[in-house]
């Protein structure tokens, strides 16, 4: 099976942002999917989705990680999650606070009975875990919490990936949409927002409560699994999201091989790469 790998950062807003944040955000996402890919060439899909995902919370253009939004009463609280498509194993944290990377909490819990973790539950298990305290505000988010602005409100990270063997994980990670209440659960940590078995894998970016009303991720993988395509899986579920304005953007590989990326407003970035093939937003 040759490899193959995509990933998003959440939506590009040409009325918020400029054409040097465009180039930088494509230029990021080049640089960490062909990282990735590499990575993917010796390692398992589960292994490269922590750590495409992880390079996207390490990166400050990003709302996740380094750079995530920061909620009405002036605290990060960040979510990220992980689906193995092998064992279907989930897990993942909700609500996490001081931690450099969230998805690197989520790998820890796949290994546990109780799965997914809120709050401070899961900040207390990540720092029994070893995870020591690390602010992931910058200077900008900062501003647009002063100034109010509700910019890129919908720049969740994610990951999918099929790897040699044709195992197929998925990882999603967020800063959620910016100040919102305090207890508000994002998206990307639940079934809705991230989701794969051993015939597809997607992961969503948007506003969390439309891809939830949706059930985005989970109803893909499920038309694959019941025979359809994932160009008609992405294409009927996305349809579904109209009649409510749902705005959401997915990524999504399936076990043959396809690479589906679709969103439901302009524009969502993301590039993919198959060691010949590049593929990155414009
Ligand atoms: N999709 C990220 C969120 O709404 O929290």
């Amino acid at each position: 099976m040759a490899p193959k790998i995509i990933i998003h950062g959440g939506f590009f807003s040409e009325s918020l942002t400029s054409d040097e944040v465009k180039k930088a955000k494509q230029d990021a996402l080049t640089r960490i999917v062909k990282s990735a890919f590499q990575f993917l060439e010796t390692h398992s899909a589960l292994e490269t989705v922590v750590y495409a995902t992880e390079q996207l919370e390490d990166c400050d253009l990003f709302n996740a990680g380094t750079g995530s939004q920061i909620q009405s009463d002036g605290k990060i609280r960040m979510s990220a999650s992980i689906m193995d498509g092998v064992s279907l194993k989930f897990s993942g944290v909700i609500n996490i606070e001081g931690v450099k990377n969230p998805v690197r909490v989520a790998e820890k819990l796949l290994q546990t009975q109780d799965s997914v973790l809120g709050g401070d539950g899961a900040t207390l298990f990540a720092r029994k875990q070893g995870f020591n305290y690390y602010s992931t505000e910058t200077p900008q988010r900062r501003k647009e919490y002063e100034s109010k602005l509700k910019a890129a409100t919908t720049g969740t990270v994610g990951c999918v990936a099929l790897d040699k063997e044709g195992r197929i994980a998925v990882a999603t990670s967020t800063g959620g949409k910016g100040f919102e209440i305090p207890g508000r659960i994002s998206d990307s940590a639940t079934v809705a927002g991230n989701y794969a078995n051993a015939n597809c894998g997607v992961s969503c970016t948007g506003v969390g409560e439309d891809i939830v009303s949706g059930a985005i991720a989970a109803k893909i993988v499920t038309r694959v699994t019941d025979g359809l395509s994932l160009q008609q899986a992405c294409e009927r579920t996305f349809a579904e999201l109209k009649p409510f304005d749902g705005f959401a953007g997915a990524i999504a590989i399936s076990k043959n091989g396809s690479i589906v990326h679709i969103d439901s407003h302009p524009a969502m970035v993301f590039a993919s790469f198959d060691g010949n093939r590049l593929e990155v937003f414009e």
